[in-house]
């Protein structure tokens, strides 16, 4: 798979390590900046992930800032990607299996470089089941998204 990483300068620390596992994994890495530590803003990051997925040139993404909080928030406002903080390996996975999760957010500030390696592969060797509970909730999903982009009733 291309997998799209990007962070703001608080998962800045991490970005390295992360992409060094995502390539160790045998996937392909299209990095989406920050390229700098500088200040920066996470729904900017959030929105070249989800443009990256939604326009084919990456099948998932990984989004880091600091807490993993904004990443999550800002990308699951955007049509088609589904994100998680996960910073444990059960999430990481069964997002996944279950939910469909694109998208994996990581706080760099709460997680260290040694979790890196196990979330990272947990999310990118689990694959959605297709199971007909989990594509029932999954159209449920979508159908919240399309009421949420008409606006409030
Ligand atoms: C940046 O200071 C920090 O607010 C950001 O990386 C993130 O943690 C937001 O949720």
């Amino acid at each position: 798979m291309i997998i799209a990483v990007a962070c703001d300068h608080g998962g800045f620390p991490l970005k390295a390590k992360v992409i060094e596992v995502v390539r160790a994994t045998g996937h392909a890495v299209l990095d989406l900046g920050a390229f700098s530590a500088e200040p920066s803003d996470y729904p900017d990051f959030a929105q070249a992930i989800g443009e990256a997925i939604q326009q084919g040139r990456a099948e998932r993404g990984i989004l880091l800032c600091g807490s993993g909080v904004g990443a999550c928030v800002a990308v699951n406002k955007l049509t088609g990607l589904r994100g998680a903080i996960c910073h444990d390996t059960y999430s990481a996975h069964q997002g996944v299996e279950h939910d469909d999760m694109n998208v994996l957010c990581l706080g760099a500030r709460v997680i260290g470089p040694e979790l890196i390696p196990e979330l990272v592969r947990a999310f990118l060797g689990a694959r959605f089941s297709g199971e007909a509970r989990h594509l029932r909730r999954l159209g449920k999903v979508k159908v919240l998204e399309q009421a949420a982009r008409r606006g409030p009733p």
